[in-house]
Formats: C-alpha cells, structure tokens, sequence
C-alpha cells in the first residue's frame, strides 16, 4: 500500500474522478481510493471468492465502490467510462494484449492508465520459465521492453516505466492477507512453494511502475 499511495500521489485524483481498479483482490487500493480521495471507484475482478471480500470490505467501511465480477479480457463495462485505470499485480495473469485493448476502451480521452505489473530483468532458461508459467498460471511473462512496446503498439502515448527500489521480495513482507475460515491444505503448501520461488528469483522476476496517456 506504501508503494500505491506513492504512485497516485502523482496523479490528478478528486471526487469527480471516475477510477476502475481491475483485478481489485479483497479491494485495498479501491477501498483507499474512496476513502482518500473520495473518488467513484469500481473494482473488477473474475475471482469470485475475491469479488465477495471486496464487496464485503465496502460493507463494513461503507464505501459506494462498485465491485463487479468479470474479466479484463472481455470486460462488461461500457466504453470511455474511466479517468484512471490501475492494475496492480493482474497483467501477468491474463492474455496482456486483449487486456490492454479493454483498458484502451475503457479510458476516456486524455485518460491515464497505471500498470504495476511483474516484470522479468532477464530470460530464465526454459525449463525454469516453464514450471513458474504452470506454478502461477501465467499467459504474459514480460521484460520491461516487451511491455513498454505493448502499450505502444495498444496506443497509448507519454509512457514511463519506473523501476522501484525495493524488490519483490522485499516489498512482500508487508502485503495484507484476509484469510477465508477454511482453506484447502495443499493451498498452504502452494503459498510455501510460492515463497521459495521469491527467494530464489530474487532479482530475475521483478516488477516495474508502467504509466501512460490515452490521448
Ligand atoms: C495477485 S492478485 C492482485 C490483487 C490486487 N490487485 C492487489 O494488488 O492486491 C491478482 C488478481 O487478479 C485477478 N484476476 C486474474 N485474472 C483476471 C482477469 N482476467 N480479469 C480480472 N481479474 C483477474 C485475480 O482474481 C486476483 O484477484
């Protein structure tokens, strides 16, 4: 969250400000949106387990943000709808290019879009890209190049890439977990596995700031 507020504190966010957060999770970044800047958020996501602690978090904070189910590759909202689009951690996961085509869409003229998204500083061999492809369910495994040319090739114009100073692993310590009452056992060793590859990739699988104009 230190990293989200860093990000938006550069842009011009007010209460007119009409913001989709796509792959919104439990809904953190939109639930601190509404509150801090009193913006219309809406949240997207196709998980529902998470569409329902989003919805939840709204409920308890009493926050109008709209959390809608769906998916970023065919998303059912209507078009220039957004004067900012955030996604945080979502990209790696889906097909980027059908994603970013929606996002495209989805802004209004003169609209910003802001990716914090997992980015590779080199080529992994093969075998290795491949199990952590199939580990995560990854469809776009990108280096920094290779995202700044999609956004380019999607239309979008003034587009900056910042690289923060703290790494993956680092900035994981302080992510916040809402844990459901049961969870499966093998999901616990799935979450173990999930910080060995952090330890082990630190430095190759990395993540970068992307930002952008829809002109
Ligand atoms: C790593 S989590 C990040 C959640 C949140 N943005 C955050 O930073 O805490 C990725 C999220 O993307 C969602 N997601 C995956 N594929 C999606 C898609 N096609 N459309 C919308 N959301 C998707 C997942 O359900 C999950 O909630």
């Amino acid at each position: 969250m230190n990293l989200t507020r860093e990000i938006l504190a550069t842009e011009e966010i007010n209460n007119t400000s009409h913001i989709l957060d796509v792959g919104c999770g439990t809904g953190q970044t939109a639930a601190f949106l509404a509150t801090h800047y009193k913006a219309n958020v809406t949240g997207l996501d196709i998980n529902p387990i998470m569409v329902e602690k989003a919805q939840y978090r709204m409920e308890q904070d009493q926050l109008g943000v709209e959390i809608i189910q769906g998916s970023i590759e065919k998303c059912p909202i209507e078009n220039e709808k957004f004067d900012l689009i955030i996604s945080e951690s979502v990209l790696a996961f889906v097909n980027a290019t059908s994603a970013m085509d929606e996002i495209f869409r989805l802004l209004k003229k003169g609209g910003r879009f802001i990716a914090n998204e997992l980015t590779i500083n080199h080529e992994l061999d093969a075998p290795d890209k491949e199990e952590i492809k199939k580990f995560y369910g990854f469809d776009s495994f990108l280096a920094e190049e290779e995202w700044l040319s999609l956004l380019e090739k999607t239309g979008f114009k003034n587009i900056y890439v910042h690289k923060p100073q703290y790494s993956l692993q680092e900035n994981n310590t302080i992510t916040e977990f809402r844990y459901s009452d049961s969870i499966e056992p093998k999901l616990f060793m799935v979450m173990m596995q999930h910080f060995i590859n952090m330890y082990e990739y630190d430095g190759t699988i990395d993540y970068r700031i992307y930002s952008c104009t829809k002109e």
